[in-house]
């Protein structure tokens, strides 16, 4: 997936070069060097070789099906496409920016290699149709790619779930401790967030999965192609139905970098808490050598630059899918060139993505939870002020708003004289609330405060580890989404 996959960088551009031997036919004069610069894709669309390569021997074969081109002819092209393949492969294929892309740069050498067969390849074809089945197929390889990389970092958060079930910490909102949850519930609601973002992407893959090819520049062909087939042989569910659309939208990559948006920014809030978890007034995880670095003036530090670069990806991600809006929109239809600045940003966050989720893999798999330290603060910050409301409205009958007000007192009393709730004596209690007994002090643990919270989807460990169960049951590689 990497963009480096392509072989070695393209020839550069040089003034005075011959007219384009693909499309030259009524040019003199070649392109200025500045043109071809601008103008040139190779250096970044060689990335889809593989796709360029697969599309094409699905076209050849539809073409001699049909009789529009020779038995032998296809099986020369054949032979000629995996010959390059090969080249590609080895790292032996000399890319040249004067042929633009690489469905010039491969027809070319294909051409080289066979001859006249290769100049039949292009017969019921533009580079509108094959450049828009050549990305699609692209996104389709990278989604599979990611949602492997998805399954197993959720697999890797529910086994830690799992294993932190019923061990508290302070739970927040506006980051203020709020109530006590437990770590494996916490550890659990990104596996959840993670669920859609697979959810988004099957979604995208579903839609994305129609196959351009047929469409030719924007209008069809007048060869009777048979394009039911090249969508077959391409692993397509059916042939896209509109050729002007076909050519000239990108909302399969739009959605594609939408819901890899939406992807990063979950892990960039995870990235985030793992910063902050690490961090010393925190303490609430550490991470080993592996996944952290020093400092080179101050030789305590270690620092979580994997969270911090994952968090910091997020900008990548989300530009990509802003720059490739903003490249399409007031685009006519059908094909313009703007189209062709669809590729680096698919590209980048697809690298960017994997990468931050492989990373964000690893550091689930090293951390360490402090539990101690965790519970401690679990307790701290009257976490357990709503379970002595909640009390006060179960046994004494108290209306809701009463009992707050009641508890809110009751925690400006355990304020001032420096205690946390269990620290006030029942007289204190009684001063407020006559009707409270000693039984109230039985709620006000950390560990009764968690384990009371049964209700569906509720952070009681009884249901954090059923859930968690019930995760790595189906997340178990080879186990159908
Ligand atoms: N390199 C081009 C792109 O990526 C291929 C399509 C070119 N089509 C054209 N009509 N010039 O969009």
């Amino acid at each position: 997936m990497s963009l480096g996959d392509g072989g070695p960088a393209a020839k550069p551009p040089q003034d005075g070069a011959r007219a384009n031997a693909q499309w030259g036919g009524r040019f003199a004069g070649g392109p200025s060097a500045i043109m071809q610069e601008i103008n040139a894709s190779i250096g970044f669309d060689q990335a889809l070789w593989r796709q360029d390569l697969r599309g094409s021997l699905a076209h050849a074969r539809m073409l001699a099906r049909a009789g529009i081109i020779d038995e032998a002819d296809e099986s020369a092209i054949r032979g000629g496409l995996e010959a390059i393949g090969a080249e590609i492969e080895a790292g032996r294929f000399a890319f040249d920016a004067a042929l633009e892309d690489i469905h010039m740069n491969i027809e070319a050498r294909l051409t080289e290699r066979i001859g006249e067969a290769g100049r039949r390849l292009h017969t019921a074809r533009s580079r509108n149709d094959q450049v828009a089945t050549d990305l699609r197929l692209w996104v389709r390889d990278a989604i599979d790619g990611l949602d492997g990389q998805l399954a197993a970092l959720m697999l890797s958060l529910a086994i830690r779930a799992a294993q932190y079930a019923a061990d508290p910490m302070p739970g927040f909102t506006h980051l203020q401790t709020a109530q006590p949850v437990t770590f494996g519930h916490h550890l659990l609601a990104y596996v959840e967030m993670l669920s859609r973002d697979r959810g988004r992407l099957a979604d995208a893959r579903r839609r994305l999965n129609e196959c351009p090819l047929g469409a030719a520049a924007l209008a069809g062909t007048s060869f009777p192609i048979d394009r039911r087939l090249t969508a077959s042989l391409l692993g397509f569910d059916r042939p896209a139905q509109n050729s002007l659309d076909s050519v000239s939208d990108r909302d399969f990559a739009l959605e594609y970098l939408a819901a890899l948006a939406i992807l990063a920014v979950h892990l960039s809030r995870l990235a985030e808490e793992i910063v902050t978890w690490c961090s010393a007034p925190f303490g609430f995880v550490s991470l080993s050598d592996a996944f952290t670095t020093g400092s080179s003036i101050m030789p305590q530090k270690r620092n979580p630059d994997a969270a911090e670069l994952t968090r910091a990806k997020t900008g990548r991600i989300v530009g990509s899918l802003m720059g490739l809006l903003t490249v399409m929109k007031g685009l006519p239809l059908a094909y313009a060139k703007d189209m062709q600045e669809d590729k680096e940003p698919v590209f980048q966050a697809t690298e960017a993505a994997a990468l931050c989720l492989a990373a964000t893999d690893g550091m689930v798999r090293d951390l360490s939870a402090r539990t101690d330290r965790m519970l401690a603060l679990a307790g701290s910050g009257y976490s357990t002020a709503t379970d002595l409301a909640d009390w006060l409205v179960r046994t004494l009958r108290l209306p809701f708003r009463t009992a707050h007000h009641v508890t809110g007192r009751l925690v400006g009393r355990a304020e001032v004289l420096g205690v946390e709730l269990a620290g006030l004596s029942l007289d204190e209690m009684r001063a407020e609330e006559p009707g409270i007994t000693a039984a109230v002090f039985d709620v006000l643990t950390v560990q009764a405060s968690v384990a009371s919270r049964t209700s569906e989807g509720g952070t009681a460990p009884a249901n954090v580890a059923r859930q968690a169960a019930d995760w790595i049951a189906r997340l178990q590689p080879g186990v159908a989404a």
